[in-house]
């Protein structure tokens, strides 16, 4: 059995640092707000070129704490994308605004400053783009946008932690931006957890004051807040993954380099680098016509593989009537044609040959 992220292999390594800094944890029962968070937040902002690093609950709370940190809120509209997971569009909806879905492009998967351009009417306050398995969105075109129209950017940076443009990494480009540290993620905690991040000192306070009750002072409350700290314990995880995540991006990208040379002579799409980013692959992501066959060659085969996503947003019930009529060609035809393929940093060059040569039997039948 090959699965899609091998997390005992990476645990192995950091298996003593992360024991003892547990029980550091423990023994000092410093549980919430302590002093990994701090670590890891001072960490972190350095790693990422940013003033401020927020640890928040999930990466879904991140992008909805610094919505309502922007002022994003009631009947307002944030422009974003309809190829990506659901949580980028909740966190819209939380804050009481509206996402409006636009296309992707078919090469990155990511939304451009063209395509939000033309979404944009007068309730418009935001952009959110995602950086999508861990390509950097055009943040340069996606900014100018942004100051033309006087709109607030929000990068969405689940499945970018490490992948930066021009040296800048993603999460320090926008006014703010939300990390996502689900396990699975390339820099994964041992459950939830997320980052706000933003060079704003009153962004930062404000999200500050939203993690913890509305406070700013124990037991004094300004505003309605809420319970979304990130957990000291995760941090001693993350604190000990962080040193390690440029190896970890590197060997994913050499996996990635590795598949596509691989199948270079396939009928199907490898994954498009557009050489201005550096794609970090949180997910490898192939396009192929005979999508289900690979997908079924692969499952027989135990070889773990994934549709992301089947259901572009604005095909999904929850928004089908808000979306009525609204057609977007590019992503629903991605929607039809991708599959995603077991990554992580320790995914050996000889796995993913067994698993070309599982893909390459399809096409040989
Ligand atoms: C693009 C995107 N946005 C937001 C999230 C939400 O992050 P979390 O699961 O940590 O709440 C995820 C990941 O799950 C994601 O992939």
């Amino acid at each position: 059995m090959i699965p899609m992220v091998n997390l005992k292999a990476q645990y192995a390594e950091i298996k003593e640092e992360v024991e003892q800094g547990l029980a550091q944890t423990i023994e000092n029962c410093s549980f919430i707000l302590g002093p990994n968070v701090q670590g890891f937040e001072k960490e972190a902002a350095e790693y990422l070129g940013v003033k401020h690093a927020i640890g928040v609950a999930s990466g879904t709370d991140a992008l909805h704490l610094a919505l309502l940190a922007e002022g994003i809120g009631e009947g307002d509209e944030v422009i974003t994308s309809a190829f990506t997971f659901i949580a980028t569009a909740e966190a819209i909806c939380y804050v009481g605004a509206k996402p409006v879905f636009v296309d992707v492009d078919a090469k990155t998967f990511n939304i451009t400053a063209q395509a939000i351009e033309a979404a944009i009417t007068p309730k418009t306050k935001a952009v959110m783009p995602v950086h999508l398995f861990g390509q950097p969105a055009d943040m340069a075109a996606i900014k100018a946008v942004c100051a033309k129209h006087n709109l607030k950017l929000v990068e969405d940076c689940a499945q970018s932690f490490g992948a930066s443009i021009d040296a800048k990494q993603t999460g320090s480009i926008g006014d703010s931006a939300g990390f996502s540290f689900f396990p699975s993620k390339n820099l994964g905690a041992f459950g939830d957890g997320g980052l706000v991040t933003t060079n704003s000192d009153a962004t930062a306070a404000k999200v500050k004051q939203l993690r913890n009750h509305g406070s700013d002072v124990r037991y004094y409350h300004d505003v309605i807040g809420y319970n979304s700290r990130l957990d000291d314990m995760q941090a001693v995880i993350l604190r000990a993954k962080l040193k390690r995540i440029d190896r970890y991006n590197a060997s994913r990208r050499h996996a990635a380099h590795l598949y596509s040379e691989l199948m270079a002579d396939l009928p199907l799409e490898t994954p498009y680098e557009d050489g201005v980013g550096v794609h970090v692959y949180h997910q490898y992501t192939l396009l192929a016509d005979r999508r289900d066959e690979i997908l079924e060659a692969l499952q027989a085969k135990q070889i773990g593989c994934a549709v992301y996503y089947p259901v572009p947003l604005h095909q999904q019930n929850v928004f089908k009537e808000q979306c009525a009529g609204l057609s977007l060609p590019v992503t629903e035809a991605i929607a039809a044609r991708c599959l995603s393929l077991p990554i992580c940093s320790e995914l050996s060059d000889e796995t993913v040959k067994q698993i070309v040569a599982v893909i390459r039997s399809v096409f040989e039948k």
